[in-house]
């Protein structure tokens, strides 16, 4: 997704759905779709029981630039054009210390997970991240999280992960981006490009273990 467009899915049921950037206007439908989590759902999502969503956390959600910290919403659409209810939303945050790389986040309602949304969304996310030289993801996954680890493979078969503090850290290519070998690939070095690609990878290497804890979930 460019990060100024929208686009149109259908959802395993049938039902018609849009996708386009969060906007600032969003707020009220981003609470809704909140009240539409289920407690687990919001435990994986934010790494705590999390009753409602405080000034701060709203703040945070909103705070998008498009190139940096980027966020496309899912909401269902009425009548072939009207905006409804906000179904779900993906996001992700440029890691600072390392350009090519975003820590993504993604929840889905629970009525509508199991429908292919994520799955829709992840895509869209992808899509909006490679306009923006972004080529590999990272997320902060619970282990037992069955549906997102199964995500992550189908966005990536050669995703890894790691557990760290009791949760799995992923890194993965962004689907249909050129990237650099992933940070726990080991990188032979006997080719006459070897030593870029290894200078690449070992710089992955050293920054990936002291990323600070997490720009959505741990935080
Ligand atoms: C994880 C989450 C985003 C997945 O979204 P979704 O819309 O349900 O995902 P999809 O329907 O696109 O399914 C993606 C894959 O997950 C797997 N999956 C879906 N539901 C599953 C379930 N109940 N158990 C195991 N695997 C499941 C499937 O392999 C599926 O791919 P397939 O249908 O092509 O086989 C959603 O469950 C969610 O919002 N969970 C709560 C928040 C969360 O966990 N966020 C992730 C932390 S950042």
């Amino acid at each position: 997704m460019k990060t100024n467009t929208t686009s149109i899915h259908a959802l395993r049921d049938g039902s018609t759905i849009r996708c386009r950037p969060l906007r600032a206007s969003d707020r009220s439908k981003l609470l809704d779709g909140f009240e539409h989590l289920s407690p687990d759902s919001r435990y994986r999502r934010f790494f705590s029981p999390t009753p409602r969503l405080t000034p701060s956390m709203l703040k945070r959600l909103f705070d998008l630039d498009g190139h940096d910290r980027f966020a496309v919403g899912a909401e269902r659409l009425r009548m072939g054009w009207l905006g409804g209810a906000g179904l779900g939303v993906a996001r992700f945050i440029r890691l600072p210390d390392s350009r090519n790389t975003a820590e993504i986040a993604v929840s889905i309602v629970d009525e509508v997970q199991g429908q292919g949304l994520g799955t829709i969304l992840m895509y869209e996310l992808a899509a909006a991240a490679r306009d923006h030289g972004i080529t590999r993801f990272v997320a902060w996954v619970q282990p037992d999280n069955e549906p997102m680890k199964a995500l992550i493979a189908k966005l990536d078969p050669l995703a890894h992960a790691h557990h760290e503090d009791g949760l799995l850290f992923f890194d993965f290519a962004v689907p249909g981006a050129i990237a650099l070998p992933s940070a726990k690939v080991p990188v032979r070095r006997t080719g006459p490009l070897d030593g870029f690609v290894g200078w690449c990878a070992d710089g992955l290497r050293q920054l990936l273990p002291s990323l600070p804890g997490g720009a959505f979930g741990r935080t």
